[in-house]
């Protein structure tokens, strides 16, 4: 496989003139602005991964016959590189993101991609583009790794040809600062689902996504932000959210902590935030089980105050309270609505690993050299 050593940066890129990235950089939103360049790898049969190249940002000049137009072969990740007070560049369990781009590439019938390919895509990538990686407190660099179907040809088969891309943008905080995280509302809706039993629930493929849309939109109507997928079969289990995995907080009869999330089960995605939470909660000596949740019964258990807190985890948000879960029929308050303690201090927890402000003790950060 031909790799680290043919990503290069091409000379004549143009940049965005500094003072106008400085201007971006003061409020960047979300996936709004994209950085001067981008990561692109080519894949064939004959000649595997190839020709990897560090570009400038710029549009994809594709034929319309393009099989990802037609057949949707189209896998993603998530991620984001920190800047430490040392003013060191670090990317979060990035080995991570590229096992499971692998993951979601096998099952899409789409050629796995070498890990420590992977990760030197997002470290060139960065480091050429390291004036956006953001100064200020609780903002960092979002990178967007996707892969595509590039042949040109209609009929129904996996693609001979593929591009590897990674894209960035400067992010700010999902909240901007830790008093005004707001606990959200969640849809948990009966009219759709996400992912079925054999089906591509484990993937972040990008038909998931445009599947979901729908009932987000749904979710919108009912005055939520977010919502609650339940099982395909029976709607009776709690799967995840829309782009976060979701977890609960109670109390055994001995007052020790809990903390209660959906097993791994294949159709649900295998989140890296819902990894680390879990492994933080351990070292903290809180029980930690991962089993199937009946709906039914964490309402129940809200409702009398067993569950006093709950919330969602995931790249984007690191970690969003649940303030209230919603059907079509009821509405269930979380404790008193609001942020629970504990849920964030964990939020605290891990949003100091990741920016360099606490020992890295699970050994989850990347630095980018
Ligand atoms: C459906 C879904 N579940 C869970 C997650 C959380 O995964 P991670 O913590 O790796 O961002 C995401 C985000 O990628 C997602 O899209």
């Amino acid at each position: 496989m031909d790799k680290l050593n043919t990503i290069f940066v091409k000379s004549d890129v143009e940049c965005i003139p500094g003072e106008k990235r400085e201007e971006i950089l003061k409020n960047p939103g979300f996936g709004i602005s994209f950085t001067d360049h981008m990561a692109l790898v080519k894949y064939d049969r004959q000649n595997g991964w190839h020709d990897g190249q560090i570009v400038g940002h710029q549009d994809l000049n594709v034929s319309p016959a393009m099989m990802v137009f037609h057949y949707g072969q189209a896998i993603f990740e998530g991620m984001k590189a920190y800047r430490t007070p040392e003013n060191d560049l670090v990317l979060f369990r990035p080995e991570k993101n590229a096992q499971r781009f692998n993951r979601s590439a096998i099952r899409m019938a789409m050629p796995e991609i070498d890990e420590e390919l992977f990760i030197q895509a997002c470290d060139k990538l960065v480091l050429t583009d390291r004036n956006w990686v953001p100064q200020i407190e609780g903002q960092s660099l979002y990178l967007r790794p996707f892969m595509i179907a590039s042949e040109a040809h209609i009929g129904l088969r996996a693609a001979n040809k593929y591009l590897f891309l990674i894209i960035a943008s400067p992010v700010a905080p999902f909240f901007q600062s830790i008093s005004d995280v707001p606990a959200i509302s969640i849809f948990a809706t009966d009219k759709y689902v996400r992912a079925v039993d054999g089906g591509t629930g484990m993937a972040k493929c990008a038909g998931n996504y445009a599947a979901s849309l729908i009932a987000k939109d749904e979710a919108q109507e009912n005055d939520c932000q977010d919502v609650l997928w339940r099982d395909a079969k029976e709607r009776k289990y709690i799967e995840e959210m829309g782009t976060s995995n979701i977890c609960f907080i109670s109390r055994d009869t001995s007052g020790n902590v809990e903390l209660t999330t959906p097993v791994l089960d294949g159709s649900l995605l295998d989140g890296i935030t819902r990894d680390s939470i879990l492994t933080l909660a351990k070292s903290r000596g809180y029980i930690v089980k991962e089993e199937k949740l009946i709906f039914d019964e964490i309402i129940e258990k809200i409702s009398s105050g067993q569950i006093t807190e709950a919330f969602s985890c995931g790249t984007a948000v690191t970690i969003s309270p649940i303030g209230s879960i919603v059907t079509s029929a009821t509405k269930t308050i979380v404790s008193d609505g609001k942020a629970g303690e504990i849920t964030m201090s964990l939020r605290q927890e891990l949003i100091d690993i990741q920016f360099g402000r606490t020992e890295d003790k699970f050994g989850w950060r990347h630095n980018i050299k």
